[in-house]
């Protein structure tokens, strides 16, 4: 099942043209990279296809339904975590999780919650304000509530910029394994390389609001003929 298809999106701020004639799917279970430069389009992409700004012409549809036309349907399976979001800084991690229980309508969200703490390692933070957190334990209270009501797909920009290598190769681990055993598909932008390499199945290219070249780190390393990703990015962003 193609659980995210966006046909000739296009997205202009003024004179600008963020996003130009963009097509891009997405398979159940597969973890898709959007990479390319800074003001690139990666986040006015999926800031589309999240409902948050509209299009200025294109489609898309989410689990084979429009989402203009389905809108709450399709974003309760939806889930989005970014570290540019900032969550109430007067909560506690706890208070937080439990109002996004609430607010999705989760049938036991005492359990769930208990749950992504679980997942997450974060027991001990409970009781902390959000404010009192580093940006990569706040990072992992993003994530844990993003995953709070087990979305079929998962829109993550740059969800591992504020984490410490360790914490960023457990993290990575855990949603790899998210999208194997759970079939939870992804949609995720990173300027990670080597997080890319490792986490997605198939990846695109962005380069002035275009999609410049599309296909796994070693069908594009072969067409590119490169090393490696690295490499990959600097041949294409510098055309
Ligand atoms: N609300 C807005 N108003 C005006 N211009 C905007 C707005 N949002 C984005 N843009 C412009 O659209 C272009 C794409 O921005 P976008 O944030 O999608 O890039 P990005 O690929 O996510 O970059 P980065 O890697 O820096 O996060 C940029 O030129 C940006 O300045
Ligand atoms: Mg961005």
């Amino acid at each position: 099942m193609t659980i995210v298809r966006a046909s000739q999106l296009v997205k202009r701020f003024g004179p600008v043209t963020a996003v130009h004639e963009l097509n891009l799917t997405v398979g159940e279970g597969e973890v898709a990279g959007l990479l390319g430069p800074n003001g690139a389009g990666k986040s006015t992409t999926l800031h589309m296809l999240l409902g948050l700004i509209t299009p200025d012409a294109g489609s898309i549809e989410l689990f084979g339904k429009e989402l203009s036309r389905h809108r709450t349907e399709v974003l309760s399976q939806v889930n989005f975590a970014a570290s540019y979001v900032d969550l109430p800084g007067v909560l506690r991690v706890r208070e937080v999780l439990d109002a996004f229980a609430r607010l999705y309508a989760l049938r036991r969200p005492a359990h769930r919650v208990a749950e992504v703490i679980e997942l997450f390692e974060l027991g001990p933070l409970g009781r902390r304000q959000m404010m009192a957190l580093s940006s990569g334990q706040r990072t992992r209270v993003q994530l844990a509530k993003a995953l709070l009501n087990a979305p079929r797909l998962l829109v993550l920009d740059e969800p591992t910029a504020n984490l410490d290598p360790d914490a960023g190769d457990r993290i990575r681990g855990l949603l790899s394994r998210l999208a194997a055993e759970n079939g939870t598909s992804m949609l995720i932008t990173s300027h990670n390389m080597r997080e890319v390499e490792r986490m997605c199945d198939r990846i695109h290219f962005l380069s002035g609001g275009r999609i410049v070249a599309a296909g796994s780190a070693k069908e594009l390393a072969g067409r590119y003929e490169a090393e490696d990703l690295e490499e990959v990015f600097l041949k294409v962003a510098r055309g």
